[in-house]
């Protein structure tokens, strides 16, 4: 299942990154392919930032604060360990990444391993300040193309084929990282998110009532049956 998580970051907190990013020189920037496994290293042209650079250390707090904030994140991903988000850039010389799907397990600086289940991208600018850079990515038979406004977040699943096609003009400026999941299996987690969401417009629509109760045990019990903590 792929999510749009409108608004992770303010437009107050998007400028603010911005304003960061545009004051770095380029050789702030690394090569992309350092975090690549070795097939997606192969078709990676980007630059990112080190992990230890005091503007990436910057927005990952941004980011690792927003997504504190948002139920849509903690609903559709039940998050476990997240992954160190990265701020990337592609341009017209760094213009893309191929089709690839990333490795299962990344090794985190604390030393903790992470399982990929879900993938995010917040992206930092505008669609209209670029030419290309979608993300594209399948979900099933489905194909996606995802180019959102700054501040956005789009949540898909680890286990998918996915690219990002090449950058003509501008640059697209991303923040990315990788969560494990309580529940590893896409499909209980997306039905464990459909219930969720019901429930909330049930609420809405009728206030507490005796089966909103039962269906919200119900939606605890499953999760207890599924998640791994
Ligand atoms: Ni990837």
């Amino acid at each position: 299942m792929i999510r749009v998580l409108p608004e992770l970051l303010s437009p107050e907190t998007v400028l603010q990154a911005q304003q960061l990013l545009a004051g770095l020189a380029e050789s702030d920037w690394a090569d992309g392919r350092d975090s690549a496994g070795s097939q997606a290293r192969q078709v990676k042209t980007n630059l990112q930032l080190p992990h230890e650079h005091p503007a990436a250390v910057q927005i990952r707090s941004w980011v690792l604060a927003g997504l504190d904030q948002s139920a849509g994140f903690f609903s559709a991903a039940l998050p476990l360990k997240v992954f160190t988000p990265r701020v990337n850039r592609y341009t017209p010389e760094f213009p893309h990444y191929g089709l690839h799907i990333d490795n299962a397990i990344r090794l985190r600086a604390d030393g903790e391993r992470v399982r990929t289940d879900l993938s995010c991208t917040v992206f930092l600018n505008d669609p209209d300040a670029y030419d290309g850079g979608e993300l594209v990515a399948q979900d099933h038979e489905t194909s996606h193309r995802v180019k959102l406004p700054a501040g956005h977040a789009v949540l898909y699943p680890g286990n998918t084929l996915h690219e990002v096609t090449p950058v003509t003009r501008g640059q697209r400026l991303a923040c990315f990282f990788w969560v494990e999941s309580m529940v590893r299996s896409d499909e209980q987690r997306r039905l464990l998110f459909d219930l969720d969401m019901n429930l909330l417009q049930l609420r809405e629509q009728l206030g507490e009532t005796a089966e909103t109760t039962a269906l919200t045990g119900l939606y605890h019990n499953l999760l207890r049956q599924w998640a791994r903590t």
